[in-house]
């Protein structure tokens, strides 16, 4: 367990989030410092613009080093995007003399084993997060070391992208004058920012709904059983009301914020909104419900995408914590209803991280439940447990469990 702060970096395709966290003797995250700088580098969750997205990290973690009144070199950071994908990857070694007590060694070699998968030169793995292990068959071991057996196997969850967008990532952080300390994908974070233990110990689906991609994460036994991504999400809304009303995207974003709703039969026929369009000089009356219906026809295709992550985990119908809904575009009206619609759920809710200290109420906001998720994720792992004996040279050779789900049994 991690007593220090961590320093986290969530990089937004609207916006750079720095927060520095440290855990409570409850085992709650605290968040000591936090700063959101607004960042036009990163589109549909990947870098796109180095020195944009550097200048914004340098910002939002300043202001975090200057509130706190200490330097911050090393970040755990979020990555994101359409070129990630996650498998499940399996491994198995023997163990010799055969029935002796299971070493860390023997761990991290059946770990390192089940990362021995084939992939295309232009990709590499970013994490590998050990799911289940088996001693001699018997399923569900959470904790091997100490145990005895004849054969010891794992079932690993890995995650890989595409190389120049991992670069991408790190140049920006490099630039900004810090070191990428680890590197977590959005769709976890996010899961780990929000989802109680009890959700990720029945089974549940995590969907952040951000500015420029739909993060889709699935849990089910206490770890992450899949994690996808798509490339669709709110900004799509606003620039679909901006090109259909004729209005400027900053209007566009006003009408989709105070105005929006998924589902259009639930505004009545009777409501107006003002609409200044581009070509017009006064504001002009419109119906609320035709502005309601521009919106619903995306996010019935962002449900739909998502639905079918969550048919690709092979979960669906077992999940029954339900639907956990989250991100800047899970903001809107009615859109519990229509993901359950869309999803064929019977449970959908929106929600937001829970965190201890000063800043809780500007924090617990579903925007920033990946940044919370990151915290979580390193406060509440066991990194030295499976850290490479040998000491790890760079962030790739790290391996890290889900402390909470691994303490709990086996
Ligand atoms: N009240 C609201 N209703 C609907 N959408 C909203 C509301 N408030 C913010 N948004 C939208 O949320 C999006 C930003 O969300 P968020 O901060 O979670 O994105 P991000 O983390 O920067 O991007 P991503 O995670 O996709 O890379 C923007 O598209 C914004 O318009
Ligand atoms: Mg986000």
């Amino acid at each position: 367990m991690s007593i220090s702060p961590v320093f986290v970096l969530d990089l937004g395709s609207t916006k750079v989030v720095c927060l520095a966290a440290s855990l409570t003797e409850k085992g709650d995250v605290r968040v000591e410092a936090f700063s959101q700088v607004g960042c036009r580098g990163v589109k549909q969750g990947v870098v796109h613009d180095v020195d944009a997205t550097a200048t914004a990290i340098d910002e939002a973690v300043s202001r975090v080093e200057r509130s706190l009144g200490e330097a911050v070199d090393d970040l755990v950071v979020s990555i994101a995007g359409a070129h990630l994908q996650s498998v499940n990857a399996q491994g198995f070694v023997p163990i010799y003399p055969s029935s002796r007590q299971i070493r860390q060694d023997d761990v991290l070699s059946v770990i390192n084993h089940s990362r021995q998968i084939v992939m295309p030169a232009d990709r590499e793995q970013i994490m590998a997060i050990p799911r289940e292990f088996r001693i001699d068959g018997q399923r569900g071991v959470s904790k091997p070391i100490g145990m005895s057996g004849g054969r010891l196997e794992v079932v690993t969850h890995v995650v890989t992208g595409q190389s120049a967008k991992v670069s991408s990532v790190e140049r920006a952080v490099t630039l900004a004058g810090r070191r990428v300390r680890e590197m977590v994908p959005q769709p976890l974070a996010t899961g780990l920012g929000v989802a109680t233990m009890g959700q990720l110990e029945d089974g549940c689906v995590v969907v952040d709904i951000g500015g420029g991609t739909t993060d889709v994460a699935v849990f089910a036994n206490g770890a992450i059983a899949y994690s996808g991504s798509v490339p669709v999400s709110s900004n799509h809304v606003t620039s679909d009301l901006s090109t259909l009303l004729k209005t400027s995207p900053d209007e566009a974003e006003r009408l989709k914020t105070q105005f929006g709703a998924c589902l259009s039969r639930v505004v009545s026929e009777n409501e107006r909104v003002e609409v200044k369009q581009t070509d017009q000089a006064e504001p002009r009356p419109m119906q609320r419900r035709v502005l309601c219906e521009i919106i619903e026809s995306r996010m019935r295709e962002i449900g739909t995408l998502v639905r079918r992550q969550i048919d690709m985990s092979g979960l669906n119908g077992q999940l029954p914590a339900g639907l956990l809904l989250t991100g800047g575009g899970s903001q809107m009206q009615a859109i519990d209803a229509l993901f359950c619609e869309v999803l064929g759920v019977s449970k959908a809710a929106v929600v937001s991280p829970k965190v201890a200290g000063p800043h809780a109420k500007s924090v617990e906001v579903p925007t920033m439940s990946t940044s919370v998720g990151l915290a979580r994720y390193c406060l509440e792992s066991d990194e030295h447990e499976f850290a490479p004996v040998s000491g790890f040279t760079n962030w790739k050779e790290k391996i890290r469990t889900l402390r909470n789900p691994f303490n709990k049994k086996g």
